[in-house]
């Protein structure tokens, strides 16, 4: 698995997007599944929190390959047992999940349910939409690294209530009791607003499960989870990426927000995705 160790036999070469995110990768898919960039990939993808390989167009096996070069293998837990899954909002490719991904639609990180999320999604394009479906991806650590000094401190020990069933209301205001009931069965976990990494650097965790920020009142809890996610998603620290037949994007979860952009889900936009399994949890033990 150590592909650090391996002796490249080629430089990665790459160039900035933004100055704040985002990084593009000019290596061929021979030069990338030779695994000798491994290192210096993981090392851009958490300063730079997206990476872009254009029209790399690696196959579902390639691109498989690829992940385990970087990382641990993360297998996906909707229902099939592929190993890559197919993100779609069109029922009919994507019965168990399509309902799941509207939530997707909206700024959120992968995995808030759990105590160590996934370290980072590849995700690959073999149909773009017809309009819209750009997926962005917004920098946690600089926008939290740019707030005044005085939020850093008023925020520091906050903690947030996240739960899918709160992303439910993004998308369907008006849901029945039972629907609301299954999402909530999913569970939810209090997490903490401003996640102090390994490395010391910091992160803000928010999105569409952030349900409401513990001990303050609903109001106030309120303009801080969305007076964050409007400042964190800012164009200054955003990426919008749109989509050729081909493209991939690695995002760093642990240290972004990501949604895909509103597309007609009969359209066809089909992406194939792959995980890295997460080295880190949210709160330190
Ligand atoms: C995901 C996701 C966004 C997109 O796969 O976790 O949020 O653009 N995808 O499909
Ligand atoms: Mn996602």
């Amino acid at each position: 698995m150590s592909a650090a160790t391996k002796a490249p036999a080629t430089v990665l070469r790459h160039e900035q997007i933004k100055p704040k995110i985002g990084t593009r990768i000019l290596n061929s898919k021979e030069e990338l599944l030779a695994g000798g960039h491994a290192a210096d990939i993981r090392e851009l993808l958490e300063q730079r929190g997206v990476l872009v390989f254009p029209e790399i167009s690696f196959t579902p096996a390639e691109q498989i390959a690829f992940t385990k070069t970087i990382g641990t293998f993360a297998p996906e837990g909707f229902g099939n047992n592929n190993e890559v899954t197919k993100i779609t909002l069109d029922v009919k490719e994507n019965p168990q999940s399509a309902e799941y991904l509207k939530g997707s639609l909206y700024w959120h990180i992968d995995g808030t349910r759990n105590d160590v999320p996934i370290l980072a999604s590849l995700l690959s394009c073999k149909v773009p939409a017809t309009w819209g479906g750009n997926t962005s991806v917004c920098n946690t650590y600089a926008a939290y690294e740019d707030l005044p000094e005085e939020k850093k401190a008023q925020i520091e020990e906050l903690r947030v209530l996240h739960a899918p069933w709160a992303s439910l209301f993004y998308y369907e205001p008006e849901p029945s009791l039972a629907k609301l009931e299954g999402m909530q069965r999913i569970g939810e976990k209090e997490l903490p607003l401003v996640w102090t990494h390994k490395s010391g650097r910091k992160s803000l965790v928010l999105g569409c499960t952030a349900h409401h920020v513990a001990g303050v009142d609903y109001a106030e809890s309120a303009r801080l989870i969305h007076g964050l996610r409007e400042w964190a998603t800012s164009e200054q620290f955003t990426y919008s990426h749109e989509w050729k037949v081909g493209d991939m994007i690695i995002w760093d979860n642990t240290g972004t927000m990501h949604r895909a952009e509103a597309y007609d889900p009969n359209c066809g936009r089909m992406m194939i995705r792959t995980k890295l399994e997460g080295e880190e949890p949210f709160d330190v033990a």
